[in-house]
């Protein structure tokens, strides 16, 4: 029988960034930081929670930064270690453990989403697979996003995409579904569309950046055309899967931060920062003067 646990996830970093420009013009937007860790590590290390140890990077023009940020830096270490820098050296050392291995692959043109996820159809194969879209930063609260997720397609086999409310002024901006039951945590799709006007959505649920997927997705790839903004879109194919297949809209418990806004971005550089011990009161009372400004 073959395995139904994901094993494999697929990071579409391909993308310009435009919306960080000029601070992305050399370095990619998933290289920066919340704090002090890169957005792709935050996603790497909640695929890696949720049982992920083949991750497939989709990588275009100027990426090697992070290839070199997941590769082994022996000059960095050597320096660290003669320093006697322990604590960051271990930091250093596990950004990713070592049964976990790294896939680059080149998309050559920036075609969208759905064509991101379709060059990793070889490395993938016939299993089902994660995709995490690093620019969605999600604080799980209790467990990890992808891990609730991977606990939802266990029960089933069936692939699940999360979605949460978007204020519906903004469902121009997010893939949104239309399902059974909005109440309910799980609930089979019964249609989605990409980036629909306010008037035409079927609902205010839109898709965040975290999907399950079973691999019949590729085929589906294949034959999906451009679609909204002339980009091969995800959303186009699994509105093509759902006719084949249930496919499972999931209410994640946790927050989302749009990093791939500039406000949703230091939105989450406050809020990650009041989390850390160190930085805690400087971040409290330093709100609180600004307040008081
Ligand atoms: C992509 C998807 C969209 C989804 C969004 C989540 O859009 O195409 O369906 O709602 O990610 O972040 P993008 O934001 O890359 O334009």
């Amino acid at each position: 029988m073959k395995s139904r646990t994901i094993k494999k996830a697929v990071f579409p970093v391909g993308g310009l960034g435009t919306r960080f420009l000029p601070a992305t013009k050399a370095i990619p937007k998933e290289m920066l930081p919340v704090v002090d860790k890169p957005l792709i590590q935050y996603a790497v290390e909640e695929a890696v929670a949720a049982g992920v140890d083949m991750l497939v990077f989709i990588t275009g023009r100027n990426k090697t930064a992070i290839t070199d940020h997941f590769d082994k830096a022996y000059e960095l270490e050597h320096q660290l270690e003669l320093k006697q820098k322990d604590a960051v050296l271990e930091v250093v050392r596990n950004i990713v453990p070592s049964h976990v291995d790294c896939i680059y692959i080149r998309q050559s043109e920036a075609l969208g989403l759905g064509h991101a996820v379709l060059c990793a159809k070889k490395a993938i194969g016939d299993e089902p697979f994660a995709v995490l879209l690093a620019d969605d930063l999600i604080d799980g609260k209790k467990a990890p996003c992808l891990a609730q997720m991977a606990d939802q397609f266990n029960l089933t086999g069936e692939s699940v995409i999360a979605v949460e409310q978007v204020s519906h002024e903004m469902t121009d901006q997010y893939g949104i579904v239309e399902v059974g039951d909005e109440g309910a945590q799980t609930s089979a799709i019964k249609s989605i569309i990409e980036k629909p006007s306010p008037d035409l959505a079927p609902s205010n649920l839109g898709v965040v950046g975290r999907y399950i997927l079973t691999p019949e997705i590729f085929t589906l790839l294949e034959k999906t055309g451009r679609g909204s903004g002339g980009e091969i879109q995800l959303t186009d194919a699994i509105s093509d899967l759902l006719q084949q297949q249930t496919v499972n809209a999931f209410q994640f418990e946790g927050v989302r931060y749009d990093c791939g806004s500039r406000a949703g971005f230091l939105k989450a550089n406050i809020e990650y920062a009041a989390k850390d011990d160190e930085l805690r009161q400087l971040i409290v009372s330093y709100a609180s003067s600004l307040v008081e400004a």
